[in-house]
């Protein structure tokens, strides 16, 4: 039990998953006839998918999600293909496992408040059902990625929709948590609770403990004590390397210099934007250096003529070690949504760049707008 304020706030460890922005590994299918050898694949085998980037790229030819169903089509019926994002079985699991384990710890109650982070959106989707027909009452909210921000294993708000087991009526409010925070409550639940959660975890804990905090004030129940139940999934072992990107100190080394998770939203937000007319004009004027964030793939699939293709990670570092190019010279920053090109307009303003842009809406805008794209 964490803190001690009027709600008493319980933490639930489910085991931890690998998370939605990961590839996808094959699984043999189970009832396949163990007698026919012809197109089954040897027992047991995971075949790794390159993973090109934390997450998603819209304009990505070679992404490995395209890859994984790409291979499964080809397969035929030698695989199955689990899918946690649209397979009922995932909400079920919940519904009969999770639900009732919850109901049972709270002595045949339901919470007043269930709280989960959204992935597949199963584990929310699920328990929130079960918690419901035990108490109507029970007020649900579901935890997603602040925008464009990455805390593995769940959504974005923007990204939240497009899995196919997420239900907005399943949530009577739905929140954000920033990656910084996220790690913030994981180091809370590690050290002042004993709790080894991962970033997903300490993303629940952050949202809960936030969102409650405007209750304290509220009148109590029957025995002066309301109940919350937050879900931790992951373990914070197996984020070991996100943790050492975003806070190297935690793991003995130096605090890197430049990085965007020292930026604020009101900087982000004030970052230097430019709309596709508008940057193409620019770009006829005064010739600024284009630099396209996306993957090596959409990059060589079509990009803006004369841009050069630094990856986002790539980006990353060199920026760690001071501005990577000339003040002298007007940049444009580009990326599939116009999202991480802003922060990365913000980053470099803030180090003292005159004139950096973010292209409003990204390569997507651009296309959209008809606007000429070029092959490698
Ligand atoms: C680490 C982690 N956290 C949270 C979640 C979110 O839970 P759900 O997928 O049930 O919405 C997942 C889902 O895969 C996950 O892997």
């Amino acid at each position: 039990m964490c803190p001690s304020r009027k709600v008493r706030v319980t933490a639930v460890q489910s085991p931890g998953r690998s998370g939605p922005c990961q590839a996808s590994s094959r699984a043999a299918k189970p009832d396949a006839d163990p007698g026919d050898q012809r197109s089954a694949p040897p027992a047991g085998r995971v075949e790794e998918l390159p993973g090109q980037s934390e997450c998603l790229d819209p304009t990505a030819t070679d992404d490995p999600l395209t890859l994984f169903h790409r291979t499964l089509a080809e397969s035929g019926d030698a695989y199955l293909h689990t899918d946690q994002y649209f397979n009922v079985r995932n909400t079920e699991a919940h519904a009969t496992g999770t639900g009732p384990e919850i109901v049972k710890d709270l002595d045949g109650n339901a919470p007043d408040w269930f709280i989960a982070c959204v992935g597949t959106a199963g584990s929310s989707t699920g328990v929130a059902r079960v918690l419901r027909e035990h108490d109507p009452r029970v007020r649900v909210v579901g935890l997603v990625a602040a925008k464009s921000d990455f805390i593995p294993g769940i959504r974005t708000l923007d990204e939240v929709h497009e899995v196919g087991l997420f239900d907005p009526g399943t949530y009577d409010t739905i929140a954000s948590v920033r990656a910084d925070e996220a790690i913030d409550g994981m180091l809370v639940l590690n050290r002042r609770c004993g709790i080894m959660a991962g970033p997903t975890g300490g993303a629940a804990y952050t949202g809960a403990v936030r969102h409650l905090r405007a209750y304290d004030d509220e009148p109590t129940g029957e025995n002066g004590r309301r109940t919350a139940v937050f879900i931790v999934c992951d373990r914070v072992e197996s984020y070991l390397s996100y943790v050492r990107q975003r806070r190297p100190e935690l793991l003995g080394r130096p605090r890197r210099a430049h990085s965007l998770a020292e930026l604020s939203d009101t900087e982000v937000r004030a970052a230097p934007a430019v709309a596709v007319p508008d940057a193409r004009a620019w770009i006829e004027r005064e010739q600024p250096l284009v630099v396209d964030l996306r993957s090596p793939y959409a990059y060589a699939a079509l990009h803006i003529d004369g841009s050069v293709n630094i990856v986002d990670e790539l980006f990353e570092e060199l920026v760690h070690g001071g501005l990577p190019f000339s003040r002298s010279r007007p940049v444009l920053l580009a990326c599939p949504v116009g999202e991480q090109s802003a922060r990365y307009a913000a980053l470099l303003t803030r180090m003292g760049h005159p004139d950096v842009r973010s292209l409003a809406g990204g390569i997507i805008a651009w296309r959209d707008a008809g606007t000429p794209l070029v092959r490698e």
